[in-house]
């Protein structure tokens, strides 16, 4: 039975427990309104709210290389923390592995991302043999992959395509121009030195070429495997050889050794040391004296004394407590292009051609100095001569302007 009551013929007892009971109605519909509504939002929110953007960042974590693979994932995520996290409103989840700078190894590593993880897309890698395996698995499955450093040259050349980017360099790039610096400078004839693959071929490659097209001579080639540092035979070879110079390619700590060694055997006084910026570079701390004076040619330097790379220095020496090197740069653009390509399609990557196309023609706000992709989807960007002063790879000059690579058989 249902009790109806009018208020008038309540005793005061009976309206305070009525008064009470509308409170509670009025609370619990409230309450159940506020319920409802909060069930439709996180409904909403649940189906509007996309899945994570899967990144798969393929790099070497362990080897002569490590130190690499660690300054550009520090780099990458640096640039996407800046971002609060979320690229084009997307938050990012992160697939890790370590491909050791094991060309041989290659296919299996990538496939752990693309077939097992399921990525929707690929960041690495350093080495330029487990580029290889790297650039033709995301050929094969239409995989986006960004290029951190690998420079080789057939990944924007002859093995271009429109999923494909790099935001380092080719080998042939910061090669060539040294070559025009020491002919410049009187020098003729060159003993080169490097390790024999990809990478160190193609360096090689670009050095002479600039060097012999501005008027050297001769340049011989010095071999030794990768990841090898035993270089005594060759130096003994190299001294009694006797060139006006050396010009090498090698990079992390087997580039450590090396300038190590090099300054050991007394070489140092006799024949200049010349190299790609590799050499020198994120390595300062571990040869401590052998490497001053120094110069390289590279895409970065320190000293560039722009607003850019202070405040990019500030933020990563808060974020990783390191001073950054031309690879945490490399890696921190990769996160930038990134950015671009998925802010202009909101995050919503499916939109591919619109996303490539956005990516295409970014400018890329780099700590090394403002760069646009090639068409081959290669930096084009100024070279620097720098010097080993202190523990700094100082700014010397630019040795070529808005250096493009010659993407030699790219069709795209
Ligand atoms: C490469 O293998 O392409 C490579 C590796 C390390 C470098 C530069 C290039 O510092």
């Amino acid at each position: 039975m249902e009790l109806h009551h009018s208020d008038t013929c309540m005793t005061p007892s009976l309206r305070r427990i009525r008064d009470l009971e509308d409170k509670m109605f009025l609370n619990c519909g409230k309450f159940l309104t506020l319920l409802v509504a909060a069930m439709l939002l996180s409904g909403s929110a649940a189906s509007a709210q996309a899945p994570k953007i899967r990144v798969g960042i393929m790099l070497p974590y362990t080897g002569t290389f490590a130190q690499l693979g660690t300054a550009i994932t520090n780099g990458f995520r640096l640039a996407i923390a800046e971002r609060g996290g979320k690229l084009g409103g997307r938050e990012l989840e992160f697939f890790t592995v370590d491909d050791e700078a094991e060309p041989s190894k290659a296919p299996e590593n990538t496939n752990k991302l693309v077939q097992r993880d399921k990525v929707d897309v690929l960041v690495g890698t350093v080495h330029s043999g487990v580029q290889m395996g790297m650039v033709k698995i995301a050929r094969e499955t239409n995989t986006l992959l960004i290029i951190p450093n690998a420079g080789l040259d057939a990944a924007t050349g002859a093995l271009c395509a429109p999923n494909i980017f790099r935001t380092s360099f080719s080998n042939w790039q910061p090669s060539y121009p040294m070559g025009k610096v020491l002919a410049d400078r009187g020098i003729r004839n060159v003993v080169s030195l490097a390790w024999k693959y990809g990478a160190g071929e193609e360096a090689v490659a670009g050095f002479t070429e600039g060097f012999i097209k501005a008027g050297g001579k001769s340049v011989r080639g010095l071999w030794i495997p990768f990841p090898n540092a035993e270089f005594q035979a060759l130096l003994t070879e190299i001294a009694s050889t006797k060139p006006d110079a050396v010009f090498v390619f090698f990079a992390g700590a087997g580039a450590a050794k090396f300038v190590k060694d090099y300054a050991a055997a007394g070489l140092r006084k006799t024949i200049p040391l010349y190299g790609s910026g590799f050499l020198t570079d994120g390595i300062l701390d571990a040869i401590q004296d052998s490497g001053q004076g120094l110069e390289t040619t590279l895409h970065y330097a320190d000293g560039l004394n722009t607003k850019r790379d202070k405040e990019f220095r500030t933020a990563y020496v808060k974020a990783h407590t390191s001073e950054p090197d031309v690879y945490a740069v490399q890696g921190f653009d990769a996160g930038l292009l990134l950015a671009a390509g998925l802010e202009a399609v909101k995050g919503d990557i499916s939109k591919r051609k619109e996303l490539i196309a956005a990516m295409e023609k970014a400018k890329i706000d780099s700590p090394r100095g403002a760069w646009t992709l090639s068409k081959a989807h290669n930096p084009i960007q100024d070279i620097y001569l720098r010097k080993v002063v202190g523990r700094e790879n100082r700014f010397v000059s630019i040795a070529h302007k808005a250096l493009a690579d010659p993407a030699r058989g790219c069709k795209m």
